[in-house]
């Protein structure tokens, strides 16, 4: 395995939760999308997804210690947690990629999601492509490797 890919709370829902924003895909069929793009480009990929802020933070300890670059939709948690923030710190610190994916455009919605404090500390940001976003946050990660 060499790249963790992460989605926040809510994420879950995905196929019922807000369609017309977030798309009709299921978390399964996205996990299912991802895995065979990452296969794709010979990456061996691991989805996983929490609602829980401390499982997001030790997964990113994980991914640490395993050298797994990390692909990360940290939700809601991307407006207000700096527990998460520093723990993707300590990826890039690492010389780990870290790709902040999100399914919308946050730019073009609400106040409160125009702040990122995930941005600060993640290699790049990609959003407003819906899944496409994930393959395109793998498609980064494998040049990276190169
Ligand atoms: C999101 C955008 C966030 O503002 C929101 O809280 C989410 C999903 C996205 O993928 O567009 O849960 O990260």
């Amino acid at each position: 395995m060499n790249v963790l890919v992460v989605n926040g709370p809510n994420l879950r829902r995905l196929g019922t939760r807000e369609p017309e924003k977030y798309g009709t895909t299921t978390h399964d069929e996205l996990a299912v999308l991802v895995t065979q793009w990452g296969a794709d480009l010979q990456l061996e990929v691991e989805v996983r997804q929490s609602d829980d802020e401390a499982d997001l933070v030790h997964w990113m300890h994980e991914s640490v210690d395993a050298g797994w670059h990390v692909v990360l939709n940290p939700a809601a948690f991307t407006h207000y947690s700096y527990a998460l923030r520093d723990a993707c710190a300590l990826v890039s610190a690492a010389n780990l990629s870290l790709v902040e994916v999100h399914l919308t455009n946050p730019h073009a919605r609400e106040t409160f999601r125009h702040t990122s404090v995930i941005s600060g500390v993640a290699t790049g940001t990609i959003a407003g492509f819906g899944v496409e976003g994930y393959r395109l946050a793998l498609e980064a990660v494998a040049r990276r490797v190169g």
